[in-house]
């Protein structure tokens, strides 16, 4: 190469190799979770170079894995020259500063949990996006402090020529506290911004359209069947976690009734718990719903254990017993026969493909359905000067009949639970 060839600039992809236990009851076979934890290396810019698994019952607790395996794992990181190892499990913090100490530096130990904190890091756009992530961060961060700064402790009991710099311990509570500093503002600051999500929230629910909020696994297709119901723009992509903040679109189904489609965060196996704490605010949205639609990718061999997964964390931010419609998403992608099988076993699901728009109108007529599910039928007398809300029940409603009085309007409607909660004063039986 002469000195004037240009030098690439572009980052250099790190390379991983990824480590997977195979517990003896183990639900998720461990080659399907593998192949999970590839891509999300890959989202997160990282190039797979190998993937070990070793039979286990139960994590060894000093090292995880056995000593042999470590001895194995160290062999690979020198052959291939590994930047990083990810395990497909929680490591303690003890358990990770001792891997980073067998394998030696600079190859660094990461879990499923920081990589995935790492993507949302990457995906995180707007402020309480980031804030949140920050904060689980910085909880995974705070414990693992100790093994961070331990080399240098260690340099400072034994004495001589750099034991009298580095000042490891006075290093790491100058540290500890600051993170912890760090987590108070952090917490102090969401806590302000969900003030705000609250009176938003309020004021949708004091809004009569109905609420529709997207749920799923990453990659289901959540951002696409948006993008398909209201024609909007919203980022999909072939990555897991491209979309982490709500978004909210209005929407007129075919009868003319407005709605509300939000948009929300994909859930995963073993999403950290953190995770989900930190981001309770932005799932209230999908608690907060009339109705939620669980987008599942029928074209994958785990969709069960997906659905599942989805349940657990619905269940978890109390959004469990919410009423909810399984949308079975990526059916362009199934043979007919296989399809009209599934329809049979799962007769209450709507079978719909985002990319084909192919039942789009039973997507609609399911959505209106469940909304017209959850009117009322009021017969009430409302004195004109309540213009806003005879507005409101001519707009989101269907009024059967009505007769006009010198005062009042007498009508015989059916409309959402919100209005009919209004026209409470004004009914006559
Ligand atoms: P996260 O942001 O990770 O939670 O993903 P998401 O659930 O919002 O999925 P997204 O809409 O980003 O779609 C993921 C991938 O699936 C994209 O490459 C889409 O083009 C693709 N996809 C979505 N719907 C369909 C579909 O009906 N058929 C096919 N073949 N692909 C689809």
């Amino acid at each position: 190469m002469s000195r004037f060839d240009p030098v690439s600039t572009a980052p250099v992809p790190e390379r991983a190799i990824l480590m997977g236990v195979d517990w003896r009851d183990n639900a998720w076979p461990i080659d399907r979770s593998l192949d999970e934890l590839e891509r999300l290396a890959d989202t997160a810019g990282a190039t797979v170079v190998a993937r070990l698994t070793q039979k286990l019952d139960r994590p060894i607790p000093k090292s995880y894995i056995g000593s042999g395996k470590v001895e194995e794992l160290r062999g690979f990181v020198n052959r291939l020259d590994a930047d990083v190892v990810i395990f497909d499990d929680d490591l303690s913090p003890s358990q990770q500063s001792y891997l980073e100490r067998a394998l030696g530096e600079p190859v660094k130990i990461i879990d499923r949990t920081a990589l995935i904190l790492d993507i949302f890091g990457l995906h995180a756009r707007t402020r309480e996006g980031r804030l949140q992530v920050q904060l689980a961060q910085l909880q995974y961060l705070l414990p693992r402090l100790r093994g961070m700064w331990s080399h240098l402790a260690k340099e400072q009991t034994r004495g001589g020529i750099g034991s009298r710099f580095g000042q490891g311990e006075t290093q790491l509570e100058v540290d500890c506290r600051m993170i912890r500093n760090r987590i108070s503002a952090l917490r102090h600051e969401l806590k302000e911004l969900e003030k705000r999500r609250a009176v938003q929230s309020k004021w949708r629910a004091n809004s009569p359209a109905f609420r529709v909020a997207l749920a799923g696994y990453t990659n289901a297709g959540k951002s696409t069947v948006l993008n398909r119901l209201t024609g909007s723009d919203v980022l999909a992509q072939d990555k897991l976690f491209a979309t982490l903040d709500p978004t909210t679109r209005s929407y007129e189904l075919p009868g003319g009734r407005a709605i509300t489609i939000t948009d929300t965060v994909g859930f995963i196996q073993k999403l950290p718990h953190g995770l989900v704490e930190a981001f309770k605010s932005t799932l209230s949205e999908v608690r907060d719903s009339d109705l939620i639609l669980k987008v599942v990718d029928i074209s994958d061999d785990d969709r069960h254990r997906q659905i599942d997964a989805v349940e657990h964390v619905l269940r978890e931010v109390g959004a469990g017993a919410c009423s909810a419609v399984t949308v079975f998403n990526k059916i362009d992608l199934l043979d007919s026969d296989h399809i009209e099988a599934l329809k049979r076993r799962f007769p209450d699901a709507v079978f719909f493909s985002a990319l084909t728009g192919e039942g789009l109108q039973d997507l609609q007529t399911r959505i209106a359905r469940e909304a017209a599910a959850s009117d009322a039928l009021v017969s009430c007398e409302i004195p004109y000067r309540e213009g806003a809300l005879i507005a409101a029940i001519r707009k989101q409603g269907q009024v059967l009949s009505e007769a006009f009085f010198d005062d009042h309007v007498s009508m015989v409607c059916r409309v959402p639970a919100r209005i009919a909660a209004r026209l409470q004063p004004f009914r006559t039986e």
